[in-house]
């Protein structure tokens, strides 16, 4: 193949600080080290769909390191589901190869989570030259071990369970906050340790409202008459109800101490990044235009063992990285009187 000479980038799912420095990580040096033409589609995967994309300049590259959301805009598009409106057939894939060949691009770049490399593995089964970069405050992104987006989450909910320290103390109540994370534990894993949460429960493991008691209630007699119980979103409960709320009520009904929740829900994806993320963003953005050049399409940059490597998007697409409950962080923090809510279970 002659050397790649017009990109396009996307950024797909939901939004994350980072994603303008990945854009900016891989538009500079595609234009600057290799000279390609690079060009953004806008709102994720429908701007492929719809032909619908802007030119990026290096110019328009700079002054974006540091801005929150995504300069492309980004949606839940997913060009291989097909929805019944449709009338049961599904030209959205024929749509975005039409896109790819009026246009004359030699690659893609996908920017996001486990669904966008999903779909970013289909494209490239169609035979479209595709190279996926990881983001998502999850942390859930099968082979790799950060994605960017993490970092700044974490700061922002350790900074409100910090806060809620000091009000939990004052009033002597038991202060639930609620976490992002539909499946993966990790943000409320590292947010809870770093906020010196007193409880901490992940939807990889199974809790129980006994337990949960009876650690505030030994600490209620220890002369701690405040706790902090860290919830994911994503822990088994009710229906109709958030995961805080139906914690919160179980805890008042059993314990009779006064209960509080807070629902942090989207400033944990807003905002500017962290050095950390900014950093992790630009790495990828520069290996994946590096790995365009060299051909290696049909992967996902990564990092391991803080090395920048390519995984086959094969691997990757409908897998999710979980917290295992016999990681080393949580035996340590069991060992220091953490609570996961499920001891006596
Ligand atoms: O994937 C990141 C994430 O923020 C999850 O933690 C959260 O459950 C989900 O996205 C919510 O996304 P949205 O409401 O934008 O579809």
């Amino acid at each position: 193949m002659s050397k790649p000479q017009k990109i396009g980038i996307l950024t797909a799912g939901g939004d994350c600080p980072g994603l303008n420095a990945a854009i900016r990580g891989v538009g500079k040096t595609a234009i600057v080290e290799y000279g390609m033409e690079v060009l953004g589609f806008n709102a994720g995967y429908s701007g492929l769909i719809n032909c619908d994309y802007i030119e990026l300049k290096e110019s328009q590259l700079s002054g974006i390191l540091t801005i929150g959301g995504t300069i492309l805009g980004t949606s839940r598009e997913k060009p291989y589901k097909l929805v019944a409106k449709d009338g049961g057939e599904n030209h959205k894939p024929e749509k975005i190869i039409e896109t790819y060949d009026k246009l004359g691009l030699d690659c893609v770049v996908c920017i996001g989570g486990n669904g966008t490399m999903k779909t970013a593995n289909l494209i490239s089964k169609e035979g479209l030259n595709v190279i996926g970069i990881p983001k998502t405050i999850d942390n859930d992104v099968w082979g790799t071990e950060v994605t960017f987006g993490f970092d700044s989450a974490v700061q922002i909910a350790t900074d409100a369970i910090d806060r809620l320290h000091t009000t939990a103390n004052s009033h002597q109540r038991v202060m639930i906050i609620e976490i992002m994370g539909h499946n993966a534990g990790w943000l409320t894993l590292y947010s809870g340790l770093a906020g010196g949460g007193d409880i901490i429960l992940l939807p990889e493991l199974k809790h129980n409202i006994r337990s949960i008691c009876k650690k505030i209630e030994e600490r209620y007699e220890g002369n701690k008459p405040y706790s902090i119980v860290v919830v994911a979103e994503g822990i088994k409960h009710p229906k109709g109800t958030s995961a805080a709320s139906y914690i919160g009520k179980a805890i008042q009904s059993y314990t009779d101490i006064e209960t509080r929740e807070t629902v942090l829900g989207y400033i944990q994806r807003g905002g500017s990044p962290t050095p950390m993320d900014r950093i992790l963003a630009t790495r990828y953005g520069a290996h994946a235009a590096k790995s365009i050049a060299e051909g290696k399409f049909g992967t996902m940059v990564a990092l391991k063992n803080n090395k920048l490597i390519n995984v086959p998007l094969e691997d990757v697409g409908g897998k999710l990285r979980l917290v295992e409950p016999d990681l080393g962080l949580i035996i340590k923090a069991r060992k220091m009187g953490v609570s996961f809510g499920d001891e006596y279970l």
